[in-house]
Parts: C-alpha cells; sequence; structure tokens
C-alpha cells in the first residue's frame, strides 16, 4: 500500500474511532474493534517511520509530509479531521512508536473538548506516545476561501448523489429522487455565488469515476451556461438535472462494455449509441413525466444530435433540437474531449477542446450557445497549465470577463519542473507577463486537483 492510501486509511480509522467515542461506550465492540485495527495500521507504519504526524496547513492536511487530496472517497473523514484540527488550533498530530488502543481512545475523547478546554485536558492525560503542536497564531479563513470550502462540498455532495442513482438503476434498484432534487437546487444556489468555483472542480477529472464525474460536470457546465444566457431559476434547475441525466440510458448497456479496456467495435459502437433512446425509458421511469423529467428525456434523445441534423439517433430536418438540448451537446463534448477515457487516454489540453469547439461551431454546435459557451470558460480554461513568458509554468485559477485571453494564473513551477508555491497573477492587470504556450500539466509534474481543492 502506497505512503498516500495509508494515509487516507489513517484518516479514516482516525474518523470513525472519534465517532464511535462519541456514540457508544468505551467497551463496546465497536470502539474497541476500531482502535485495534487504528492501533495495528500505526503500529505497523512506525516500524518503517520514526514517527506519524498529520500536519494542517491552510486548507490542506498532509501525512508524513504528503497533502491529503480531498476526494469523493474519504472526503468526509479528511474534512472532519482538518476542521477538527482547525477548531483546536493543532498544527501537528504526532504519534509516536508505542502506541496503544488506549491512548488512541484517550486521545478521541480528549478531541471532544472544545478549543479553551483540550489543552489542559490533553496535558492532564499525560500522553507517552502523542505529542501536539500548536498554531500560533489565530488563523481566520478569509472568506472566499470560507466560500470555496462551502463550494466543494456541495460538489462531492452531488458526485455521491449521481453515484448512488445511477448506481441503483444498474442493478435495477428504487432511486432516490428527492436527493438529486436537493442536490440540483444547491448546485444552482452555488452557481449563483461562486461561478468559478464550482467550474473549476469540473476541470478536475478522475478517471475511474468517468461516468458519474462526466455526467455532474455536464450537468454544472450547462447550469452555468444556461446562466449565463439568462435561464429563469426553474429553468436552471431543469437544465441542470438535465445535465446530469444525459447519458443515464448507459445504465441499460451491459457494464463491461462500458467499461471495456480496449478499442469498442463498429457493432459494439451501434450498441453504445442506443444510450439516447435508452435514456428516456430510464427517465421516465425514474423521474415520471413532470416538466423536469420530460425536459431531460428529450435532452437524453438528442443530446448527440448535431447542429447541421447530422447525428444520433437518426432524424429528419423537421424535428427541430431544444435549446436544453444544444446546451448539453456543446458541454458534453468539452468535458469528453478534455477527460482521459479507455478510447482516448490523452485528452485534449483545455485550451485545444476549446478550439476544437469554436471550429465546429455551425457543424455540430450551435454558434450563439458555442459563442458564450466560449467567453464563459475562456481560451485558457481553468485548470489549464501554461508556460509563461518569465520562465515559470502556472496553472489557470479564474477567467476575467471581458478578457478571454487573459485568465489570472497561480504559479506552480520554474521551467526545470521544480514546483513551487508561486503567486497569483491576473494576467488582464499584470501585464507584465504573457503566456506562450498551454501544456499538459503531466509535463510539469503539475496535478491541477492539487490547486483547485
Ligand atoms: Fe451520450
Ligand atoms: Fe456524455
Amino acid at each position: 500500500m502506497s505512503i498516500y492510501s495509508t494515509g487516507k486509511n489513517i484518516i479514516s480509522l482516525f474518523y470513525a474511532l472519534e465517532k464511535a467515542v462519541q456514540v457508544y461506550d468505551l467497551r463496546n465492540d465497536v470502539v474497541t474493534g476500531t482502535a485495534k485495527k487504528f492501533g495495528h495500521i500505526l503500529r505497523t507504519l512506525l516500524n518503517i517511520y520514526p514517527q506519524v504526524e498529520l500536519v494542517r496547513y491552510r486548507e490542506y492536511v498532509f501525512f508524513n509530509k504528503q497533502r491529503l487530496r480531498f476526494e469523493i472517497d474519504g472526503y468526509a473523514s479528511l474534512q472532519f479531521i482538518h476542521d477538527k484540527m482547525k477548531q483546536l488550533r493543532i498544527r501537528s498530530l504526532i504519534i509516536l512508536p508505542g502506541i496503544n488502543e488506549e491512548e488512541l481512545i484517550l486521545l478521541c475523547l480528549a478531541l471532544k473538548k472544545n478549543r479553551d478546554e483540550f489543552p489542559s485536558e490533553f496535558n492532564a492525560k499525560r500522553f507517552a506516545y502523542v505529542r501536539i503542536e500548536y498554531t500560533d497564531a489565530e488563523e481566520e479563513t478569509p472568506d472566499f476561501l470560507a466560500d470555496g470550502q462551502r463550494v466543494k462540498r456541495i460538489y462531492f455532495k452531488a458526485l455521491k448523489v449521481t453515484k448512488n442513482l445511477m448506481n441503483n438503476l444498474w442493478k435495477n434498484q428504487s432511486v432516490d429522487v428527492k436527493s438529486s432534487k436537493r442536490v440540483v437546487h444547491s448546485l444552482v444556489n452555488a452557481l449563483s455565488q461562486d461561478e468559478f468555483g464550482l467550474l473549476a472542480l469540473t476541470a478536475i477529472k478522475n478517471f475511474d469515476e468517468y461516468t458519474y464525474n462526466h455526467s455532474l460536470n455536464v450537468g454544472i457546465l450547462a447550469l452555468a451556461l444556461a446562466q449565463r444566457i439568462g435561464f429563469s431559476k426553474k429553468s436552471l434547475a431543469k437544465i441542470g438535472t438535465a445535465g446530469i441525466l444525459h447519458d443515464i440510458g448507459k445504465v441499460s448497456i451491459p457494464r463491461d462494455l462500458i467499461y471495456k479496456p480496449t478499442r469498442l467495435s463498429e457493432q459494439e459502437w451501434d450498441i453504445l449509441k442506443h444510450h439516447s433512446e435508452y435514456g428516456v425509458k430510464q427517465i421516465i421511469k425514474t423521474r415520471g413525466l413532470d416538466e423536469t423529467g420530460i425536459t431531460s428525456l428529450i435532452v437524453a434523445y438528442q443530446h448527440h444530435w448535431n447542429y447541421d441534423f447530422s447525428g444520433y439517433p437518426f432524424h429528419g430536418k423537421e424535428t427541430l433540437q431544444s435549446t436544453f438540448a444544444k446546451i448539453v451537446r456543446i458541454c458534453d463534448s468539452y468535458d469528453a474531449m478534455t477527460t482521459a477515457r479507455i478510447y482516448q487516454p490523452v485528452p485534449y489540453i483545455p485550451s485545444i477542446a476549446i478550439r476544437v469547439i469554436w471550429k465546429l461551431s455551425g457543424q455540430c454546435f450551435d454558434p450563439l450557445l458555442a459563442k458564450v459557451f466560449i467567453q464563459l470558460l475562456g481560451l485558457y480554461p481553468i485548470g489549464s497549465c501554461l508556460e509563461m513568458s518569465d520562465s515559470f509554468v502556472g496553472l489557470v485559477i479564474g477567467q476575467n470577463e471581458g478578457y478571454p485571453t487573459q485568465p489570472t494564473v497561480k504559479i506552480v513551477a520554474t521551467m526545470q519542473k521544480d514546483s513551487i508555491d508561486g503567486p497569483i497573477i491576473d494576467l488582464s492587470v499584470d501585464k507584465g507577463h504573457k503566456i506562450i504556450r498551454a501544456v499538459y500539466p503531466q509535463q510539469y509534474n503539475i496535478n491541477p486537483a492539487d490547486h483547485l481543492t
């Protein structure tokens, strides 16, 4: 097991034990069993390392110097440990060889105290194998970071709901329509508060979770585009739902075909193309025929139709494509192009995908909508990695309205591939820096997720 996954494991056991001591009697099997597992993994690690150290710095948690990322898997536990350390002003928590279950349980009990009581409670217990270091000054979270946290929570919640929805349909089990409705409403609200924060999260692609990530990203991109063209709140909720459900018909296609590790044959593509029609059936089954249901099934059916009347399923020129479907057509193509998949292991650089959208506007995409989409994402969308004129490498973290070629970037590496924690530069204001070209982040060992979450 890598140090990274061991770290995630430790965080989830820590969280489980902290929860268990709050709910159960200390002799309860859940408490002792969790403490045992937690103690075991720590002792195994302490055979290799002199200590196990969790450090919180700003919004990040580091486990033995490795930053742990907020991912769907283990999100709640990492968030909990982060918030707990922040609340109690703990900078680092160090566990030393010799740690036993008894001290782990005592530690979790002490962590229940508030920030004023915790230091004396911790000292009173005279821990032999646990050390705590505190942050010196009060560290207030700036508002923009707090907003980012909220948006992130909404995104991951939405991802979880999308995943449950698709998995339940796949297994032919009933689905929780209420929670998907709630999630779409929270996305609509989040979008009005922090459009770029939400768009930044769509730039983080997760290869293993392609189907869910893609569905949610299309929903968010469609929402953002619809908001730009002035859709009402009610219509936003419809397009958000329709975007999330656009590929829902794929649950009617054998899973081995969806996840086939090699290139699909022509016949297999033909089977896959039926997901548009299957989507209609699935949506009627799941949502019924309320207004949002009807919009969603139209989008599912038409989302592979092109502006020039080509595309599938075959349709004549007399049937017009709905605006909702035209929006999803663009967002679906952009997200698919920029994501690595089995049959596209190297995805398009976002700025190239934007150029493809532009090139195919009037052919695949509605030209007006394509234009608004490009204005929304900019020519260098969030998550783009840019070589700069001053020999640094920057990551786009925001757009500047009216300046599609001058986004805001964070300097994250040198051209020699050394990662650095550089400044944030608004290129629309600071004219001293020029973009040379967009590159793949892997070229500079950059993981955009490290800077966008
Ligand atoms: Fe599709
Ligand atoms: Fe799709």
